[in-house]
């Protein structure tokens, strides 16, 4: 396949937004990347060219039944100049597993990765370089054929997009606040939890309006069959930082296999910590809070990088973690993570690729 690029011409570029009012994902470059897919030609006709709106049927059967498949990931400005990618092959090899679970083709990862290379250094100088902003890119795979009776598409678009952004929650780094759920479920055991697909955010969206209204800006959900288990965060998995062990949930099929958890994960072993995957109960969470023995509690993903908790609500009641403010030890991962991504701290394991 041979990437074609069909650059804007300069007067046709948007104005850029303030790099200090970014929010998260409300801003878009002026490129975006395409490529489309059927069963005769295989992935097909890849190209760079104006941000655009796309044109789709009705009867499109991503518009029914959801089938569609997303990444996030980051790109960022260090104050040399250069531009870095953070483990971006992974995101590209977590989107073809979920492509396997929801029946659409796998991509050519190198091809895309080195797409991506292209549409990030065409639309450069829209990666802000205000502190903690970055450009954030977003592949997504939708089932296009139109038909409405329910089987997989026979049809595909791929695309990346790409734009500015800050922080991803309005607190920034301050701590959050977290309501758990013990109404709602967010996936079952077998079913689409550890893919990146729509379906799982839209059917997390009820939970969350609820949260907002009682003044929480998550939901954390628990199992799905014994409600009692913590699974992770609706934008982020999530740690807690016992007396003396760092703790996050296994990756049983119901939760996203994070590239920042897993991230977390490997610094936690470089430096010692006694850090442990195992279920966590929400007894041991709030008798951990009441006793003090819960130190921390953190959310890790690519959006939020790593987000402190200050308060979980469940069943009525408030649960206080430490001392409301961000503890020692996710201030430590979020340097150490935010400090590789900029190019201030060394790279030990590899996950920066300089792009420029
Ligand atoms: C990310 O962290 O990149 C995510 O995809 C989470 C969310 C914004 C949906």
């Amino acid at each position: 396949m041979k990437l074609e690029i069909f650059p804007i011409e300069a007067d046709k570029k948007k104005p850029k937004p303030d790099w200090n009012q970014l929010g998260f994902g409300k801003h878009f470059s002026d490129h975006f990347f395409i490529m489309k897919y059927d069963q005769s030609q295989g992935w097909h006709h890849p190209k760079i060219e104006a941000y655009r709106p796309l044109t789709l049927d009705p009867a499109a059967i991503v518009l029914h039944y959801a089938q569609e498949i997303f990444e996030g990931l980051k790109a960022y400005k260090c104050q040399n100049g250069a531009i870095h990618l953070f483990r971006a092959k992974e995101n590209l090899m977590r989107m073809n597993r979920s492509a396997k679970r929801l029946c659409m083709p796998e991509i050519d990862i190198d091809f895309v990765h080195s797409a991506l290379k292209e549409l990030i250094l065409i639309d450069q100088e829209w990666i802000p370089t205000t502190s903690g902003s970055s450009l954030y890119i977003r592949p997504t795979m939708i089932g296009t054929e139109p038909t409405i009776g329910v089987k997989a598409s026979s049809e595909f678009i791929f695309y990346i997009i790409v734009g500015p952004a800050g922080s991803y929650y309005a607190e920034g780094f301050s701590p959050i606040r977290i309501f758990v759920s013990d109404q709602f479920v967010r996936a079952v055991r077998g079913g689409v939890g550890e893919a990146k697909t729509g379906a799982n955010y839209a059917a997390s969206l009820l939970a969350g309006q609820e949260a907002k209204k009682a003044g929480y800006s998550q939901v954390l959900w628990l199992d799905a069959i014994e409600q009692k288990y913590v699974e992770e965060v609706g934008t982020t998995n999530i740690f807690f930082q016992f007396e003396n062990e760092l703790v996050t949930s296994p990756l049983t099929g119901t939760i996203l296999p994070g590239i920042t958890r897993d991230s977390v994960a490997k610094l936690a072993q470089n430096w010692g910590m006694k850090y442990v995957e195992r279920r966590i109960s929400m007894e041991e969470v709030t008798e951990g809070a009441n006793s003090g023995q819960l130190k921390e509690v953190f959310g890790s993903g690519t959006a939020a990088v790593i987000s402190p908790v200050s308060e979980l609500h469940y069943k009525g009641k408030t649960y206080k973690i430490g001392n409301g403010k961000t503890g020692p030890v996710a201030q430590k991962f979020y340097d150490e993570l935010v400090g590789i991504q900029y190019g201030k701290k060394p790279d030990p394991f590899g996950w920066i690729e300089r792009i420029n």
